[in-house]
Order: C-alpha cells, then sequence, then structure tokens
C-alpha cells in the first residue's frame, strides 16, 4: 500500500518498506548524536552500506553532530548516491523541546539533500522508533516539513518516506489527510 500527494509539482511519498533498497538520490538515516552507528534504521542502513559509511563518519565528523541537525556522507553499496544521517530527539515526555528539535532534523535532512543537489529523497520515520516519540505527532511533524519545504526552493522533486510497518504507514497516512486533505 503507499500514497501519494503533489505539491507545487513536486511529489510526497508514503511507501510501506525497507529504507535500504531504495534507488533514490539519497537516503535519510535516523543516527544518534555520536554518529557511530546502532540499531533500528541505523543499524540497517550501515549493515547494507558497508563500513566505508562509517569510517567516513569517524573521519570528518569526529564529534558527531548535535540533535535536530543532519550532516552528509557517501553511501556506500547502497542504491543511493548520498547517505543523510539526522539526529532526532529522544522523546522525555514533550517538555523538553522534542517537537521542535524532531521539525529541525527533517528541515536539516532536507536542507542537506538541497546542498548535494538531490532530485530525490528517503526518509525514514525519525525518533518513532527506539527514541520513542508518539506516532501521531512525529508523522505530523514529519509531513508539515516536508510540505513546507516544497513551498520553497529546493532541488527535491520526490521525497519518500519509507515506512518500516503497516502502524507507521497508516499514522502517516491519517497525518496526510489532516494536513492536506484529498483533491
Ligand atoms: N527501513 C525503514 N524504516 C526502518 C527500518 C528500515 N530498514 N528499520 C527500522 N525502521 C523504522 C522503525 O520501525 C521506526 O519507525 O525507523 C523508524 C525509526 O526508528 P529507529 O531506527 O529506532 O530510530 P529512532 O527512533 O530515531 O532512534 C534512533 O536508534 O538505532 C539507534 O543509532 C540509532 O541511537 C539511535 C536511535
Amino acid at each position: 500500500m503507499s500514497r501519494g500527494l503533489t505539491v507545487a509539482g513536486r511529489r510526497l511519498e508514503l511507501v510501506r518498506g525497507d529504507i535500504t533498497t531504495q534507488a533514490l538520490d539519497a537516503i535519510a538515516n535516523a543516527a544518534n548524536a555520536a554518529l557511530r552507528g546502532g540499531g533500528g534504521v541505523d543499524g540497517a542502513i550501515h549493515t547494507a552500506a558497508g563500513p566505508g559509511v562509517l569510517d567516513e563518519l569517524r573521519s570528518r565528523y569526529p564529534s558527531g553532530t548535535p540533535t535536530g541537525t543532519a550532516v552528509a556522507t557517501a553511501a556506500g553499496r547502497l542504491k543511493a548516491r548520498w547517505l543523510i544521517h539526522a539526529v532526532g530527539p529522544v522523546w522525555t515526555g514533550g517538555t523538553h523541546g522534542e517537537e521542535a528539535l524532531l521539525a529541525a532534523a527533517y528541515r536539516s535532512s532536507l536542507a542537506a539533500a538541497d546542498r548535494l543537489g538531490a532530485r530525490s529523497l528517503a526518509l525514514p520515520a525519525i525518533s518513532l522508533g527506539i527514541y520513542r516519540f508518539p506516532l501521531r505527532a512525529g508523522a505530523r511533524i514529519a509531513l508539515d516539513a516536508v510540505l513546507h519545504h516544497f513551498g520553497g526552493e529546493t532541488s527535491l522533486e520526490l521525497v519518500r518516506f519509507v515506512l518500516y510497518s503497516d502502524e507507521t504507514l497508516s499514522a502517516f497516512s491519517v497525518a496526510l489527510d489532516e494536513l492536506a486533505p484529498p483533491a
């Protein structure tokens, strides 16, 4: 099952799947601030991409990157040109600026894709796994960030959310209907 929406000539898609199989210009990762790999989508991406990505992260970003920001590397063995490692917030109840930090992580990923000149980008559901961010709120923040980005100058023609479970896909689908009712 998938969903899609065209805004200002740019395509936003929701699909169920494994982001490491995406053959798009850039694939975003849900990383941690240390940029040293981990479980979840971070683990899947490093396993599929190979050890060169971690080597590049260590040499180019020895101090990692703060929550709410994103950095780019090559994509190793993945069918993409670039990886964008975004750091979302850990959910601690909603009183520590988590919503703003999640929006910033998506905005940073989109800005990094534009700096690279990427025309297509695959995004995971940042912070909605190990970082325990609430599903419905996280989906709305994610879609709002992309729809806002589509309203400005961007090289992106396609942004595809690759969601790993029916539950997550459904939450994004409901949020998309709320943010952009069917034509
Ligand atoms: N493709 C797409 N999405 C995936 C994949 C995959 N192969 N594997 C997991 N996901 C989904 C999860 O189901 C969840 O919906 O990615 C979303 C984000 O979950 P996590 O990967 O747990 O990321 P996050 O919640 O942001 O936590 C980040 O986890 O792996 C560590 O190093 C990472 O410390 C960081 C933390």
